[in-house]
């Protein structure tokens, strides 16, 4: 019998772009009905490098949310390369920043303050792992020799698998994991202490999404999109089960102008279907059961923190996706799915 209502627990995004000023208070409720936490990443221009900025940028995400919302923003640290090893303790001790981002330098939007190698950020890490802070990896290599679709592989071996080696007790998130080798990868590793997250984008499109009968920018997101081979062994990573695996949208809003330009930028804007689409793939590959555990149980586990107390309902009602929101000066963010219809209704 086909299900028509589904409970869970409710979710925790644990990797979310939700900027600041106009576009933050435009983006931020459509997380907030869904999620009960996020992972909110640092690179806003200037980045967030320190606690004191963590705090204020928490401050002003929760003085953009709708009233009642009990949504929690987890801060993060952007590391650069003088990161300074006492900051990030007594800002992980003071409950600033839930974890710290390494974005290696030049790898995507906002990472020109990035790290330019591991050795540099030596100190940060050994104390990183002393006290149990998640360290969440852009795992592109910056090569420029290297292939923008073999990126994340050159990354794995070259930088990751070292970094793991070097330090055997911290804590990793592999973020937004595009190729069959990163999902291998991560389920290899069988001490717990290394995870990765999946965006909706790279379980539903592969690589010809971006060029379907011309260039598509609403498609291109960093890590690109990559062959058919990858998204069907990430959605088969994504229903395992298996709790290294689990919810991060990498919901990344940019206004239309930017990213249908000569030199678009990366970033598809999925907050308002997130959950819908992940249910959707769940469906597909028959795994309703395994949907709990991807987006409302592993995450929470991975970071030590208590599972949400609240559920949310889905009812098997078509849900016609909206093109786009409008910002009040006039520029509008186009929607992930715009257009479209998916058979799943949040309550
Ligand atoms: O597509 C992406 N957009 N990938 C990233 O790594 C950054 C993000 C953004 O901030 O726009
Ligand atoms: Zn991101």
């Amino acid at each position: 019998m086909t299900v028509q209502t589904l409970t869970i627990r409710r979710p925790d995004d644990w990797h979310l772009h939700l900027r600041d000023d106009e576009l933050l208070r435009a983006v931020l409720p459509a997380s907030a009905r869904q999620f009960g936490r996020a992972v909110v990443m640092p690179n806003l221009k200037p980045p967030v490098t320190t606690a004191q900025a963590a705090m204020a940028y928490r401050e002003r995400i929760l003085g953009a949310l709708p009233p009642g919302s009990a949504f929690t923003p987890l801060m993060t640290c952007y590391l650069c390369d003088t990161t300074d090893p006492a900051d990030i303790r007594a800002g992980f001790d003071a409950g600033a920043f839930a974890a710290a981002k390494l974005y290696p330098a030049g790898a995507t939007t906002h990472s020109e303050y990035g790290v330019t190698s591991i050795d540099r950020v030596a100190g940060v890490l050994s104390a990183m792992q002393d006290i149990g802070m998640p360290l969440l990896i852009h795992g592109e290599s910056t090569d420029p020799a290297v292939d923008v679709f073999d990126r994340e592989t050159a990354f794995l071996h070259a930088t990751l698998q070292p970094l793991l080696a070097r330090y055997p007790r911290l804590k990793v998130v592999l973020e937004h994991i595009t190729t069959a080798e990163a999902a291998d990868f991560v389920m290899r590793d069988s001490s717990g202490r290394l995870a990765a997250t999946i965006t909706p984008q790279h379980l539903m499109f592969n690589r010809n999404a971006i060029f379907a009968g011309g260039i598509r920018p609403h498609y291109y997101c960093l890590p690109v999109l990559k062959r058919e081979r990858h998204r069907l062994a990430l959605r088969r990573a994504a229903t395992s089960g298996l709790p290294a695996f689990f919810l991060g949208t990498d919901s990344a809003p940019h206004d239309t102008t930017a990213k249908e330009s000569a030199c678009g930028c990366a970033g598809i804007f999925s907050a308002h279907v997130a959950l819908q689409a992940y249910l959707t793939v769940f469906e597909e590959e028959d795994a309703l059961g395994r949907f709990e555990a991807f987006a409302s149980d592993n995450g929470a586990r991975f970071y030590g923190m208590p599972p949400n107390r609240e559920t949310i309902t889905f009812h098997r009602r078509p849900m016609r996706v909206t093109e786009q929101i409008d910002l009040p000066d006039g520029r509008h963010i186009r929607q992930f799915l715009a257009g479209e219809t998916l058979p799943w209704t949040l309550a």
